[in-house]
């Protein structure tokens, strides 16, 4: 993950900030999302031990869940209790039962999609990469991974055809897709911030040969890249290029800024190459900087790629790589306190390098010891106490 350590400087953690209370909503929702929210809720009480950070956990429904118990994915108490905290951890929504729902009813558009809206959550970060004892999990084959790549996409969250005008009618429907100057120099602006705290290229990806909305996009940011970042690499592929070019050389990419549908293609892209959508985590937030966030209040909600896994939910071995991850990058984003974040990424280092494995990343070679849900987490946790 590009590292926003340290930056921007006035956030620094200091003696006072260290104090004070960071209010936390937590929302686990469907699936596996709650095992995998109780190893999270673990690392943080090992985090608030060590680092000194006082927490205060509210947990509340989401998804189908709130569904069941409200008749609606984000009843406004949930909602009411993210707006009453800092930050938002989210586990996943969704599942069979709820399927034959319209989808504007269903968990994850339901829930997902108001919460972005309505806290202007308009950058989506998605690092990828794959860990050095992880390769043999990649689809892709060693020669093409060398010695591993780690690259961040940047989707732009808040606009796009997800949120244009929807029509639906009799013999037709439409999405509109659309963007406003202001949208696409926010989210090119985070995208270059976090080019310069890790190897200062940027890859834009539009469909600038065909459509308007990414021609407009596109000159959008090129004038902030001259005018803000010219130190920064850029350079630009068509959306169906890129996702080849990722498969074949995912070494040459640092941060990759899309819009919103286009991102949404290439995060899953990303990480399913990066070995196991169970490790993977993302974070969505309203800037990086004063800028930004000017007159507003910041505000990150933070969640697994991966999703709901119906299938696997209840039975203890799902991944909580993913959903500890975004304990990593809340703690950091949202809270400035990037030493507790690299002691989660270290403590989940290690317990890999110990051979530890849940199923989705068990292969069977030598040293590895298949383990649940909870002992992973333990592991972790131990390891950041240690
Ligand atoms: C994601 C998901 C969501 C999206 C769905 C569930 C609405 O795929 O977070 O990438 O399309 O944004
Ligand atoms: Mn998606």
């Amino acid at each position: 993950m590009p590292s926003l350590k340290n930056y921007p400087p006035s956030h620094k953690a200091t003696a006072d900030s260290a104090k004070k209370l960071r209010k936390i909503a937590i929302l686990a929702g469907d699936g596996i999302g709650p095992e995998v929210m109780t190893e999270a809720k673990k690392v943080l009480a090992a985090v608030s031990e060590k680092f000194k950070i006082e927490f205060e956990l509210k947990e509340s429904l989401v998804g189908g869940a709130a569904i069941d118990s409200f008749g609606e994915a984000l009843p406004a108490e949930t909602l009411k209790i993210c707006e009453e905290s800092d930050a938002i951890l989210f586990g996943s929504v969704g599942g069979e039962k709820w399927n034959s729902l319209p989808p504007e009813k269903r968990p994850e558009v339901g829930a997902l999609l108001p919460l972005r809206k309505h806290f202007d959550l308009f950058a989506n970060i998605r690092p990828a990469g794959v860990l050095p004892m992880l390769k043999n999990s990649s689809p892709l084959k060693p020669s093409i991974i060398g010695d591993g790549f780690a690259f961040t996409v940047v989707r732009e969250l808040t606009g796009d055809v997800y949120f244009g005008e929807k029509k639906s009618e009799k013999d037709f429907a439409s999405d509109l897709m659309i963007y406003h100057r202001n949208e696409v120099q926010r989210i090119a602006r985070v995208a270059f911030e976090l080019a310069r705290n890790s190897r200062q290229k940027v890859t834009n990806v539009d469909k600038a040969n065909v459509l308007a909305t990414s021609q407009f996009w596109r000159s959008i940011v090129e004038e902030i890249h001259e005018k803000e970042f010219p130190e920064i690499e850029l350079d630009h592929l068509y959306i169906d290029n890129a996702t080849m070019q990722i498969l074949v050389r995912p070494n040459d990419f640092d941060i990759v800024l899309a819009g919103n549908l286009f991102g949404d293609i290439l995060s899953d892209e990303a990480a399913q190459i990066s070995g196991s959508i169970g490790l993977q985590a993302s974070a969505s937030i309203n800037g990086i900087n004063s800028r930004d966030i000017s007159g507003i209040k910041r505000m990150g909600l933070f969640e697994p790629m991966g999703g709901s896994a119906p299938n696997i939910a209840g039975k203890g071995i799902a991944n909580p790589i993913a959903q500890i991850r975004c304990v990593g990058m809340m703690l950091e984003m949202s809270f400035e306190e990037g030493d507790a974040t690299s002691a989660i990424e270290n403590a989940i280092l290690k317990t890999l390098e110990n051979g530890l494995r849940t199923a989705d990343i068990f292969t069977g070679s030598a040293g590895e010891q298949k383990v649940s849900t909870a002992e992973m987490g333990d592991s972790i946790v131990k390891n950041i106490l240690a």
